[in-house]
């Protein structure tokens, strides 16, 4: 029973206040009354001066990106990411999106031959400079050797890292920068395998290094 409807005492005075109920309907109605319409109008008024004025918050934008060799022509908000645009524009799902914030390594792709991780990249910055992703490796039915390498040495357990392990290996390669187990490791190590693959995969890496550097 709620206490505006006990039954009054007799020997208790009537209290001739509003009731707690009463109180609380009355001070919740005036502070709706008297503070919900300024903060709505404050929100829509700095939404409304934002979003005419900032490119991040409206519009599309056309750009062109030149990947694995091919022009392709997009209508993208200036804000989305080179991982966003791979995957949901061009439908390039090679490249895997992890952490989306630049601590796993998974969206790696090559951006005017340097590795980048494409999800703190933005779409737009890319204009002009060659693209190479994983799609983008194998020379028809010719694996790269660093996929050879992985196949052979087994560099993966469920794959997901795998794309980004294989383009940054072949960065790394190239950097001169696996010329050693211990360097390799350390160059490496922007690229996370949660399934503990590490081995064979510097295996892979090491391979193709000492295949590169024999000639
Ligand atoms: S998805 Fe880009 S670093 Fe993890
Ligand atoms: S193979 Fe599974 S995360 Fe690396």
């Amino acid at each position: 029973m709620q206490p505006d409807d006990q039954v009054p005492n007799p020997a208790t005075p009537a209290p001739t206040g509003p009731s707690r109920r009463t109180f609380l309907k009355q001070t919740g109605g005036l502070l709706g009354v008297a503070l919900a319409p300024p903060i709505a109008s404050q929100a829509e008024a700095i939404a409304d001066k934002m979003a005419p004025a900032s490119p991040i918050l409206s519009g599309q934008t056309n750009i062109s990106l030149n990947i694995n060799g091919q022009a392709k022509n997009l209508r993208i908000e200036p804000r989305t990411t080179l991982l966003d645009a791979l995957r949901e524009n061009l439908d390039l799902t090679g490249t895997k999106k992890g952490c989306d914030h630049g601590q796993c390594g998974a969206c790696t792709v090559l951006v005017d031959g340097k590795r980048v991780n494409s999800c703190l990249t933005l779409a737009v910055m890319a204009q002009g400079k060659p693209i190479t992703t994983i799609e983008g490796l194998a020379k028809g039915d010719e694996l790269h050797p660093m996929q050879e390498a992985f196949l052979k040495h087994d560099g993966f357990q469920c794959g997901y890292c795998t794309p980004g392990q294989i383009m940054s290996g072949v960065a790394c390669v190239k950097e001169g920068h696996a010329t050693t187990d211990d360097q390799a490791r350390e160059w490496m190590s922007g690229n996370l395998c949660r399934c503990g693959a590490y081995p064979n995969i510097l295996a892979a890496v090491r391979e193709v290094a000492a295949q590169q550097a024999k000639g």
